[in-house]
């Protein structure tokens, strides 16, 4: 088969990486990828967003299954318009996406079908809201209903910030027409994990739960971001909570989108917060995790390619996958400044004595080649996911920076910390 991974970040590279390795597939090609992803697919520069030019890219190609990597494309359609011009995909709809591209449908979803998450309520007029912050307290969480690329989330520790939050967003200067309707909910309190399951519109393949560092330093203190390091297993997510998450969140969400007329077709990824009752639903994403889809790839024995094409074309129900009892772990390296503003252009050495220890593989979140193909420069704000497997965490994690300490980029920085919650200090 011929395969188009659409996207360019370390989740693709990952999804290449496992692609390349099946049988199934005779080409692979990456839109428009970056220069880790070049070693195992041919990159073409069309942008992900670029909806009208990744379908004619699948034309011109003579694709036989496009695989979608980010939200954005998805939200904006790209399955839609690939369906319509005869070409498979995984990926869901736009209408199966509003699962992450609205957080009000979501919670609209979650009170409808009695799937457990915050108590919220939905606004688009100031005041209103401000009644209801005022009514429920602080600390309260206040979130743009549209993507706003991680940043639309504010948990506010006094009434005030929430308030200043809710103007800001509803004010339309931060967020667009992303801000223009928000959600209030309340704050939960637990330990964060994400988990993944593939969905054919009716069935629900698990796949494993995994953990991720959101905010950009140490100790998990500075600004959120896209997310700075994950691990699997997660401690925290053992089989009994595997287990409930998919009986109360997972096939009721299943079974409410073919209600509602918008069956899910891709990765449903759920971020939960796990307290003393069990999961809650924090979010959906309609997509792979990214870094965690670096550390799934890692433990995934089964070929990756024939469970993405039993997403699309249903018949996950005869589906199974096997996972190596190995733990896995990345370390993401971002450029000085992120998220806030940084450089591109820096130059990264060190590459492959990083890729030769044992058990790692340096997969590429944000990089392009210079002008002669020789140089690796940074390309983004996540650039590199330095990633290991192992028995053990603990093994896992001295791999990592191992390949980490190996790497020669003045120009970024890494969280030292990864998976400091599944770790005895000193580990
Ligand atoms: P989201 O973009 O929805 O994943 O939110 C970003 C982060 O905000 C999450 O990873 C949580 O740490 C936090 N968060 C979001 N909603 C809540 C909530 N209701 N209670 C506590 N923390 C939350
Ligand atoms: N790991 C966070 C995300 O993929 O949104």
């Amino acid at each position: 088969m011929r395969i188009l991974v659409v996207g360019g970040g370390g989740r693709e590279h990952a999804l290449c990486w496992a692609i390349a390795a099946s049988p199934l597939c005779a080409e692979l090609f990456c839109a428009p990828g970056n220069s880790g992803i070049a070693a195992v697919a041919e990159c073409i520069a069309v942008a992900a967003e670029d909806i009208p030019g990744q379908v004619d890219l699948a034309r011109r190609l003579a694709i036989d299954f496009v695989v979608i990597g980010p939200e954005a494309p998805l939200a904006a359609g790209l399955a839609d318009r690939l369906a319509e011009a005869g070409f498979k995909s995984f990926g869901p709809s736009a209408a199966a996406a509003r699962l992450e591209s609205s957080k009000g449908f979501t919670k609209d979803i979650c009170r409808k079908y009695g799937i457990p998450t915050a108590a919220y309520e939905r606004f688009t007029d100031l005041g209103a809201a401000e009644r209801y912050i005022r009514t429920q307290g602080a600390p309260v969480v206040v979130k743009a209903d549209g993507l706003a690329a991680g940043k639309g989330v504010v948990v506010a520790e006094t009434v005030d910030q929430a308030i200043d939050a809710a103007r800001d967003m509803l004010s339309g200067n931060r967020f667009g027409s992303a801000g223009a309707s928000i959600v209030v909910e309340e704050f939960m309190t637990g330990e964060e994990a994400s988990f993944f399951a593939l969905c054919d519109g009716e069935h629900a393949l698990p796949l494993i739960g995994a953990q991720d560092h959101k905010r950009a330093f140490d100790g998990d203190v500075g600004p959120n971001t896209g997310g700075m390091g994950a691990y699997t297993p997660a401690p925290i997510f053992d089989a009994a909570m595997q287990r409930r998450t998919i009986d109360e969140i997972i096939l009721p969400t299943v079974r409410a989108m073919k209600a509602e007329g918008a069956p899910f077709r891709g990765v449903l990824y759920a971020g939960l917060m796990i307290g003393a009752k069990g999961p809650r639903l924090i979010e959906y994403n309609c997509r792979f995790g990214d870094p965690e889809t670096q550390v799934l790839m890692l433990r995934l024995r089964s070929d990756l390619l024939p469970a993405l094409i039993a997403t699309a074309e249903g018949g996950l129900q005869h589906f199974d996958l096997r996972w190596s009892n190995d733990a896995a772990l990345t370390v993401v390296m971002a450029a000085n400044g992120y998220p806030d503003a940084y450089e591109k252009g820096s130059e990264i050495r060190g590459l492959e004595q990083a890729a030769s220890v044992p058990g790692v593989q340096v997969f590429h979140a944000g990089t392009r080649f210079d002008a002669d193909g020789k140089r690796v420069l940074a390309n983004g704000g996540r650039v590199l996911n330095v990633s290991a497997s192992a028995r053990t965490l603990a093994d896992a994690r001295r791999l990592a920076y191992a390949a980490v300490d190996r790497i020669d980029w003045p120009g970024g920085f890494c969280r030292r910390d990864i998976a400091w919650r599944a770790l005895p200090k000193g580990e």
